[in-house]
């Protein structure tokens, strides 16, 4: 399977055409969008859509965004624009990136990819049918500390793995949360909202395919139609396991370490720490502190369109992700281990194309 692992060419960059973007959604998410954009070279945000006028105004005059939309519909229509994010709630993503491709521009979509598999399947299908690229926003594997992890995997540092546990507690600010994160019907809850990128990242380091699935979730500490606490047992076909395990909590303290054992050695990492266990002691290993996470996304993407390669997190990836979320529901509610169809295998890309892998292999 062929892998490129090169940077993009800077020079390169400069000299092609300047990338265009359309954001569409301009809630919080889209502010580390915007942020991240301007400080990449050979892409720009050249239009925002929302269908309120209030922080539309606010956006294009924070960040001299030049045109502004009161719908995508108008945004999809824009030749201008070669590539859109989309940044608004879960039950959007799929119809929007839908739509998105079929206007022939690249998406980036924020994660969750979507409610369920036939919409994952459909937003793939898009994508390949239009031959535009398509990056889910899963922002775990764009740390500095997951970046050199990764790289320490890769290069068989501390042998293959043979289990990791990765871990997402945090705060569930139930007063603060908008009601569509308070129901499951609109895609919220944790499993879908934080445990998304608990399992992006456990199977990015087990760097395999999850076979199956046995969970145990639910509503412990609020009073919502969406679960809160998420327990996750996850087999891959290298024979392996890992542990994926998502709180949020009424009142505790917040854990977002990824902790990993391989024949030779251990690993763990959290957002701004990482460390190697040999010889029975955990010593703590330098990063490059690269700029913001949703930057390095954006790198990623920008390079998969230049260079016409699968980016990281591409649909396929993101389709097995949600497999996995979707398999540890059905398995908490009928108490069983879930086995996952033999679906499209991520690990050979169906385009057969390389992929981006700045930031480790997937
Ligand atoms: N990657 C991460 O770590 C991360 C962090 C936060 C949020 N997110 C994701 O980002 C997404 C957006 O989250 P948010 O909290 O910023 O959303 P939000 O609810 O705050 O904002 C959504 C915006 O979209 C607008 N909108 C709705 N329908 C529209 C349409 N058809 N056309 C144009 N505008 C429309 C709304 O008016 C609103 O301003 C969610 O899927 C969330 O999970 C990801």
């Amino acid at each position: 399977m062929a892998h490129w692992r090169g940077g993009l060419d800077e020079a390169a960059v400069q000299e092609a055409d300047m990338l265009k973007v359309g954001i569409v959604g301009l809630g919080g998410i889209s502010r580390s969008h915007l942020q991240a954009i301007a400080t990449l070279d050979g892409v720009e945000v050249a239009a925002v859509a929302d269908l309120l006028a209030e922080p539309r105004t606010r956006i294009m005059r924070e960040y001299g965004v030049a045109k502004g939309y009161a719908s995508h519909t108008e945004l999809l229509a824009d030749d201008e624009i070669d590539a859109v994010a989309i940044t608004l709630g879960h039950q959007l993503h799929h119809r929007l990136t839908v739509d998105a491709c079929r206007a022939g521009k690249h998406v980036m979509v924020e994660k969750p990819m979507a409610l369920d598999l036939r919409q994952c399947d459909e937003m793939v299908a898009a994508a390949e049918e239009s031959g535009v690229k398509l990056m889910v926003g899963l922002t775990q594997h764009f740390g500095g500390p997951a970046m050199k992890a990764k790289e320490i995997l890769d290069a068989g540092e501390i042998g293959p793995l043979v289990t990791a546990v990765s871990y997402m507690c945090k705060n569930w600010n139930y007063a603060g949360r908008r009601p569509q994160y308070r129901s499951r019907f609109h895609g919220g809850g944790m499993w879908m909202t934080n445990g998304v990128h608990v399992v992006d990242r456990l199977t990015w380091v087990m760097a395999s395919q999850a076979v199956s699935v046995s969970a145990a979730i639910g509503t412990r500490a609020h009073y919502q139609a969406a679960d809160d606490t998420s327990t996750v047992f996850i087999r891959y076909k290298n024979g392996a396991a890992g542990i994926a395990i998502a709180v949020a909590y009424a009142d505790g303290a917040p854990l977002h370490d990824c902790v990993m054992y391989g024949t030779r050695g251990s690993l763990r990492f959290s957002g701004d720490s990482l460390q190697i266990g040999k010889d029975d002691e955990w010593t703590d290993v330098p990063f490059p502190v690269p700029p913001a996470g949703m930057t390095e996304q954006w790198r990623a993407f920008v390079e998969a369109i230049r260079l016409d390669i699968e980016p990281p997190a591409h649909g396929q990836w993101a389709r097995h992700v949600m497999e996995i979320l979707f398999a540890a529901e059905e398995s908490a509610l009928t108490g069983r281990e879930v086995a996952l169809s033999a679906g499209p295998a991520w690990e050979t890309q169906s385009a057969g194309a390389p992929v981006s892998t700045r930031h480790g292999w997937i």
